[in-house]
């Protein structure tokens, strides 16, 4: 089978001399706290009281301050919570207002819950207010589903400056904010997220998927308040699927109360600070935005170069790269453009030959079309 290069995904780069030990660890430290009975012989409904503190601990570092552990559910992954979150707060029929360009997920979910994706129009730093007071106005959503730092797939980040803005016109229309914070722990010198601006009417999501480690599936949510969890997540809804497996909710706990976690989260940073330096030079003929601490490159395409045919010529030369399409709301047209993931390569030298065959391939389609 020939190789293939996976840069279609935004997993964080493996870090395997801090997070094995420090995973080990956990788990050694946690088998001995707990007997196998203990911890797996029960369900872990919102998490266990630690669970939802160690949650809070997590969450407060962005929040600025700790949220009543009440607040917290712990969940098996962001994925998991939207579930809960836009089946109960959307509902269908109703709207969602969401990026122009959003999380694939989202548009799934519409079709299974039956409620309407709005896009609401961004420039550089994500959703624009004025667009988002006119969406309100025509379409009445009843929530807004959001990335304020690092946006998937163009990695916009808001300015506090617009997060206020968002969050004042969330307050004028009576929107919740579903906040997906999940890649803002590797930028340095971020705002707040907008739930720290508007608690009252935030949903707060931090999954630990893209800085310690994708498989563990385990997300934190803040509700606005205590009961409001209750109510949408236990006991106040009897589905229960988005229940976090108790080993990694207890491993999770453990590497957030030992410090684990933050270690864990500067070796990721610090290597995509290296690998940054490995692909921006590499990029330099293209149109690309990136920011530090990203996980991937969006790359803007002229016109005359369709994505979908960039993507299977550097397929071909066997890297597989993801483009635009998957983000369009229905009935719109995706931009040219693709994104690369640039956490998931195995090496330098794997990413550097990966980046090379982009870059490549771009330019010859490129020449092919002046
Ligand atoms: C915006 C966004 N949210 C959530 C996730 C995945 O989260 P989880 O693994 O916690 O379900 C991803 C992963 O691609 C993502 O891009």
């Amino acid at each position: 089978m020939t190789k293939i290069i996976e840069m279609s995904r935004t997993h964080p780069p493996l870090v395997p001399a801090v997070f094995d030990p420090e995973y080990r660890a956990a788990m050694q430290a946690v088998l001995s706290r707990y007997t196998p009975s203990e911890m797996v012989g029960a369900h872990r409904w919102m998490g266990t009281d630690a669970d939802r503190s160690a949650g809070a601990v997590f969450t407060g570092r962005r929040l600025g301050t700790q949220p009543e552990p009440g607040r917290v559910i712990v969940t098996n992954g962001t994925q998991s919570a939207f579930n809960m979150l836009l089946g109960g707060l959307v509902g269908q029929g109703n709207v969602l207002a969401v990026e122009s360009l959003t999380y694939p997920p989202i548009l799934v979910l519409a079709k299974r819950f039956g409620f309407i994706p709005k896009g609401v129009k961004m420039d550089g730093e994500g959703i624009i207010p004025e667009a988002l007071v006119e969406l309100c106005q025509k379409d009445r959503p009843k929530a807004l589903y959001l990335l304020s730092t690092l946006q998937n797939p163009t990695t916009a980040t808001m300015s506090l400056a617009r997060r206020q803005a968002i969050a004042d016109v969330a307050r004028k229309y009576d929107l919740q904010i579903i906040e997906d914070d999940i890649y803002s722990l590797l930028p340095d010198d971020l705002p707040p997220p907008i739930a720290a601006i508007a608690p009252e009417r935030s949903w707060y999501m931090l999954g630990v998927a893209k800085t310690i480690a994708a498989g563990m599936k385990i997300a934190y949510v803040v509700a606005p308040t205590a009961a409001l969890a209750e109510a949408q997540f236990w006991p106040g809804v009897r589905a229960t699927f988005w229940m976090a497996a108790p080993i990694s909710a207890a491993v999770s706990t453990q590497l957030i109360e030992t410090g684990g976690a933050e270690r864990v989260i500067d070796a990721v940073r610090q290597e995509m600070v290296v690998r940054h330096r490995i692909v921006r030079p590499m990029l330099a003929g293209t149109d690309f935005d990136t920011k530090d601490g990203a996980l991937q490159v969006w790359i803007r395409l002229p016109e005359a170069i369709s994505a979908a045919d960039l993507a299977s010529n550097i397929r071909v030369r066997g890297v597989n790269i993801g483009t635009g399409d998957p983000y369009a709301l229905p009935g719109e047209t995706a931009p040219q453009a693709i994104r690369i993931g640039i956490g998931h390569a195995k090496s330098h030298s794997e990413l550097d030959e990966a980046i090379r065959i982009i870059a490549d391939s771009h330019g010859e389609l490129l020449r092919r079309h002046r």
